[in-house]
């Protein structure tokens, strides 16, 4: 994922959720591991913290990054149930997604707590894959732009140098899930204007992906888009063909 600083490689990340088992999870990677490697796309799986360490195992030597889907901010003790960066990178963890729109919303995170979990993600030299996206509500208030721009304040005020080793998605809420994805022309857009504030930053070549009922039928047309860097794929994550679709769209888009 250091590749995002220099180059926009494109990458897929599947997020899992709270979704698999032992055995799920091994036919999953154990039909990922062909079509991923050597693939132009640069492909991660964020995994639930139970599975880590099997996924770890499944993918050693392979080309696949493996994360995790949150993090505390803070370092170590009395905070049960949390989970800390240095745990996650002690056994090789790459990334880390901070701010899903469902810990936003279920667990009341604020973007300061997000700035704060990506910094202690890359504390213990994690990629924090920062989230953000507007409700339906909002979007139709005509407020996206503003929304985005205030969940991203916080971490964007973190300095160049650290927002240069994150990777951002745009994840609008009412496409998550529910088979409603944002147009390209929708997604652009955004996309056009996180691009803009990371430019203004100094920043520009930070990777932005889009997330939000990303399948293989629909990739193409999104990763085709000029500020879209690949996507952070749920629940066609879950599918090892959708996957491999997805992930072969991004390559003939890069
Ligand atoms: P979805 O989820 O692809 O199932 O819409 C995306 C996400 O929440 O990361």
């Amino acid at each position: 994922m250091s590749a995002s600083i220099a180059s926009r490689r494109k990458l897929v990340l599947g997020n899992w959720k709270m979704n698999g088992s032992l055995a799920a999870n091994a036919s999953l990677l154990e039909a990922l591991k062909p079509v991923c490697t050597g693939a132009v796309a640069q492909v991660g799986v964020a995994a639930p913290f139970p599975y880590l360490s099997q996924v770890q195992l499944a993918l050693a030597g392979s080309d696949i990054l493996w994360g995790a889907q949150d993090v505390s901010a803070q370092a170590s003790g009395a905070f049960t149930g949390e989970v800390s960066a240095a745990m996650l990178a002690e056994f090789g963890c790459r990334f880390v997604l901070v701010g899903h729109s469902e810990r936003r919303s279920l667990h009341a995170e604020t973007s300061e707590q997000v700035a704060a979990k990506a910094t202690a993600a890359q504390g213990a030299g994690l990629t924090p894959v920062v989230c953000v996206g507007e409700s339906l509500a909002e979007r139709e208030a005509g407020q996206t732009l503003a929304v985005i721009e205030a969940q991203l304040a916080p971490v964007l005020a973190l300095g160049a140098q650290a927002v240069a080793g994150m990777v951002i998605a745009y994840e609008p809420v009412w496409a998550i899930g529910t088979g409603r994805t944002a147009s390209p022309e929708q997604a652009q857009e955004v996309h056009a204007a996180i691009r803009a504030q990371l430019a203004a930053l100094g920043v520009p070549q930070v990777q932005v992906l889009y997330g939000g009922s990303v399948k293989s039928s629909n990739a193409a047309s999104l990763f085709a888009m000029a500020d879209i860097d690949g996507g952070l794929v749920g629940g066609a994550a879950l599918d090892a063909k959708d996957f491999a679709g997805i992930v072969e769209a991004a390559g003939q888009a890069a």
